[in-house]
């Protein structure tokens, strides 16, 4: 069995931190979200994986290189346009042969557990299986219509008036089927060739799609609340490990994490938190749900329920931060200098609050 990452998009709705980097290598828990997909394909025992990469295949590329870190194998296929996921399925043909595989979005997050259900399908002799999750609003996405014996009936791509609750999550597992599948189907509205369409085509040929409702939390990480949910949920299942330095001053409860190098001066972390390589606190409180990435400084500040990415400073704030996304080298300072002002040096699409 082959796994199948798909890696490209803009991000357009992460604005500003994809600007200059791909949102699926915005970390939650200090992890980027790729690698937790990587991981759970991994864990699959499956370690030939493609990932189709489009305008952000060189960061992406960067990031994960060959595969040695997690032992599997990496292919990258670059998709020209987002011309949708049954698009992406077929310029992979060459990397997936006629092979099972599992196709994973590479920005989504699921509760873990899932890799036995797709060794599962490794062994089974089903063409398809789907992975379906209760939803508030299932017009956002995928959606499956059941039969009374869990069999299914349909599938529309963001329909208007849903017909049920249940939305397919990113997580795809085809045999070989899908790729007549893909070529049968035309462009949706928006223009993509669908993979809801391909699996609706596969049911319409009485092909086996079976579908699976996770019980679990899933987050699909388009907005910054999404990825501040993302990174509460997966932070409340890390089990805490201090590797780094906590000073006698301090006060660390037990459901933090702290990553080797990190020092931890004259401050009050409350779990569940993760604290990154290098990263210095210093007379300040960390509270819980956040994630502090490596080489950055807190100083005389308090923050939240908040991410802050690599090799960023946050000094002397008088208000507690809560609640926020902040990105890389960012510079997030008291100043000194007359006169006493807000002095802001805002990327495209920032969004500040200011008390
Ligand atoms: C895609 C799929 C949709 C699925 C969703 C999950 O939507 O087309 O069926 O429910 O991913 O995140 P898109 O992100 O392209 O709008």
């Amino acid at each position: 069995m082959k796994g199948l990452i798909l890696s490209g998009g803009k991000g357009t709705r992460l604005y500003p931190l994809t600007y200059t980097s791909a949102k699926q290598l915005i970390p939650v828990a200090n992890k980027p979200v790729l690698f937790r997909v990587i991981e759970a394909i991994r864990d699959a025992e499956i370690n030939d994986i493609g990932i189709v990469v489009g305008d952000t295949a060189e960061e992406i590329m960067k990031a994960v290189g060959k595969g040695n870190r997690w032992d599997v194998g990496i292919t990258y296929i670059p998709q020209e346009q987002p011309l949708g996921l049954a698009h992406a399925v077929k310029i992979s043909r060459d990397f997936l042969g006629d092979e099972r595989f599992v196709m994973f979005l590479g920005d989504n997050v699921i509760q873990g557990g899932i890799s036995p259900l797709i060794a599962q399908f490794a062994q089974s002799d089903w063409n398809s299986q789907i992975v379906l999750k209760q939803v508030a609003q299932p017009e956002q996405y995928g959606v499956a219509e059941l039969d009374q014996d869990n069999r299914i009936l349909r599938l529309i791509e963001k329909p208007k008036s849903p017909p049920s609750d249940l939305a397919l999550v990113g997580i795809y597992m085809f045999d070989e089927h899908i790729h007549t599948a893909v070529n049968s189907i035309k462009p949706s509205w928006r223009g993509e060739l669908e993979i809801t369409d391909a699996i609706q085509w596969l049911v319409d040929q009485k092909y086996r799609v079976y579908p699976y409702v996770h019980s679990g939390w899933w987050i699909d990480t388009g907005r910054p609340g999404d990825m501040l949910e993302a990174n509460s949920l997966v932070l409340e299942e890390l089990t805490p490990l201090i590797e780094g330095y906590v000073d006698r001053d301090s006060e660390v409860d037990c459901r933090v994490t702290i990553q080797k190098g990190a020092e931890i001066i004259n401050s009050v972390v409350r779990g569940p938190t993760i604290i990154g390589e290098r990263t210095r606190i210093v007379n300040s409180y960390v509270g819980p749900f956040t994630s502090i990435y490596h080489d950055v400084t807190v100083e005389d500040s308090e923050i939240e329920r908040s991410i802050i990415l690599e090799h960023s400073v946050v000094r002397d704030i008088p208000a507690r931060i809560q609640g926020s996304l902040i990105g890389r080298h960012v510079d997030l300072a008291r100043s000194p200098i007359k006169p006493k002002a807000y002095k802001l040096t805002l990327g495209d699409h920032s969004q500040v609050g200011i008390l």
